[in-house]
């Protein structure tokens, strides 16, 4: 039914598994389009009582959104996609009202770490990076990444991780409260299926509520979002744009101008 991702339904927990390994679960249109429509499945399916969100393979839960679908969008463009995402996805996640975990099974990095941020808290398995490396191509996050990094992990360590594109490993992503347990990868998903049952055990009207309360205490200044979009295009318009993504897909290191 998805032509991005296996779906599983267990105990009534949805296990949504991101699935290109081959392209380490990059976000490709089909991926957000395949994601919107599932979500849709869980804000009105009964029978689903919680969701757990990760990726296929040993590797990477999402290395990011597709760098191959970048080329030639232009500022208009590349703010298109980022809205697109905000509402298909990540805004759908983050206001869900049924729990979303994110368990990150490996690289989670730029559009995949935003991924994560936007479920209701993540777990990560002891091979997980998180990074959000979009300065190396010449652009900044477009998927909240700016605004949910900040509100998980405090200012100063997020203006450090995105202005220097530092990955990090998954005991310093615990230290900072970006993931809240680390386990054996083997284990990872067994432990995100307890933690579901837990919360599945309580009263779900209940649960809903915890998520838009906590949702509004932690939110941002609304237009940091709308800002972070804004940018976000305004970097597709420029020449190291081009000269980021090209040197990534070309295999080699880009060098900027500042133009
Ligand atoms: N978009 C498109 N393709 C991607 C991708 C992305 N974000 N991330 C990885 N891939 C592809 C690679 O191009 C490669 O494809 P190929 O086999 O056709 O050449 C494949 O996935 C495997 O990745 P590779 O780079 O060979 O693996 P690695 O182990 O050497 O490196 C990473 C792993 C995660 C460090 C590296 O893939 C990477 O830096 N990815 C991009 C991360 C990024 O900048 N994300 C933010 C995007 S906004």
């Amino acid at each position: 039914m998805y032509s991005t991702l296996l779906t599983a339904v267990e105990n009534s927990t949805l296990i949504i598994t991101i699935n290109r390994p081959d392209k380490l679960n990059a976000l490709n249109k089909d991926v957000i389009e395949d994601l919107g429509k599932i979500l849709e499945d869980v804000y009105t399916n009964n029978e689903i009582k919680g969701v757990i969100l990760t990726g296929a393979g040993e590797k990477a839960f999402v290395a990011g959104a597709d760098i191959t679908e970048f080329g030639g969008i232009g500022a208009v463009g590349g703010a298109e996609l980022a809205q697109r995402g905000a509402d298909m996805v990540f805004n759908k996640i983050e206001k869900c009202p049924k729990p979303v975990v994110a368990a990150v099974n490996g690289f989670a990095l730029g559009g995949g770490c935003e991924l994560a941020m936007a479920c209701h808290f993540r777990i990560a398995s002891e091979n997980a990076k998180f990074g959000q490396p979009e300065v190396n191509l010449g652009l900044i996050p477009g998927y909240g990444g700016t605004q949910r990094l900040t509100q998980l992990i405090g200012k100063g360590k997020a203006m450090e991780l995105l202005m220097t594109a530092d990955m990090i490993g998954a005991a310093e992503a615990k230290d900072l409260g970006l993931v809240n347990h680390v386990y054996p990868l083997a284990e990872l998903l067994v432990k995100a299926k307890e933690l579901l049952a837990k919360i599945q055990s309580k009263a779900p009207i209940a649960i809903s509520h915890i998520i838009t309360c906590v949702n509004e205490a932690a939110a941002a200044e609304k237009n940091g979002f709308i800002n972070e979009i804004k940018y976000f295009g305004a970097c597709f318009a420029t020449e190291d744009m081009v000269e980021g993504t090209t040197a990534f897909l070309e295999k080699r290191k880009a060098i900027f101008k500042g133009k």
